[in-house]
């Protein structure tokens, strides 16, 4: 059995902005002051922020190309920025993050939150690697939640095609899916480099936690997972 790509499909995209959410406002309780959307895409949460985010500084990092259309498309949309938020154009293969950063203002003193949400599939594991890298080195407090795309042979069989069509689909447009992480793996190398807590958000958690009881067909998929790792 395949499941449809359309619309139970939205639920990935609704419950890694939701997940990332709820680690956020967690975060600003122990005292995280600055959000880095990495990748940011289309992401709309400085647009809608809630009152608990004003505390926040907001950095939208993103290939240039990628942010200046969306700027664009903002401008269009008369959508107001609002004050609490920089743009920094990066492309991860090409400027390092701390680079980057420094030129947007971000002050490393100061514990902070970073999301990368749909973007680790499109990087090679060098940039991967040197945004973890970069994340811990930063006070404690510090934490990334991210998703990743898992190997094909950790894809349960009712989702694998769906995941060969959005991989292929990539590709037809000159956006290769690069790599993939096994999440035992994963968590190994994120304590290797010194977080001190790492959680795998598993598909079974993910749909214990957002999808309980849901009598429509919105569930976690396992192909596309979260991870959240504090320094
Ligand atoms: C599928 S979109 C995800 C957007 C958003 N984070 C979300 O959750 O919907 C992938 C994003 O990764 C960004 N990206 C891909 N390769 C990149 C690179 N080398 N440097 C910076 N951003 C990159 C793209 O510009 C795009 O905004």
């Amino acid at each position: 059995m395949t499941r449809p790509v359309k619309s139970p499909f939205r639920a990935v995209f609704i419950m890694r902005s939701r997940y990332t959410e709820d680690c956020l406002a967690e975060a600003l309780i122990r005292g995280v002051r600055q959000y880095v959307i990495l990748g940011a895409g289309l992401d709309t949460f400085a647009y809608r922020q809630p009152s608990w985010a004003s505390s926040l500084r907001i950095y939208e990092i993103d290939h240039p190309a990628s942010q200046e259309w969306k700027r664009e498309r903002l401008e269009v949309a008369e959508v107001k920025i609002p004050e609490n938020l920089t743009f920094a154009p990066i492309d991860f293969e090409i400027t390092s993050l701390r680079e980057g950063l420094a030129t947007a203002g971000f002050d490393f003193r100061t514990p902070s939150f970073f999301s990368l949400l749909g973007v680790t599939q499109y990087l090679t594991i060098e940039a991967t690697e040197s945004i973890f890298e970069l994340v811990q080195s930063l006070p404690q407090g510090t934490e990334i939640v991210f998703e990743f795309i898992v190997p094909e042979d950790l894809i349960p069989a009712d989702e694998a095609s769906v995941f060969a069509t959005l991989a292929s689909f990539s590709a037809e447009r000159g956006e290769p899916w690069l790599t993939r992480f096994r999440p035992a793996e994963l968590e190994t190398k994120l304590t290797g480099l010194g977080f001190s807590q790492v959680t795998h958000l598993s598909p079974s958690a993910a749909n214990e936690r957002y999808f309980r009881g849901r009598h429509d067909e919105l569930a976690a998929w396992s192909g596309a997972q979260m991870m959240r790792a504090v320094v």
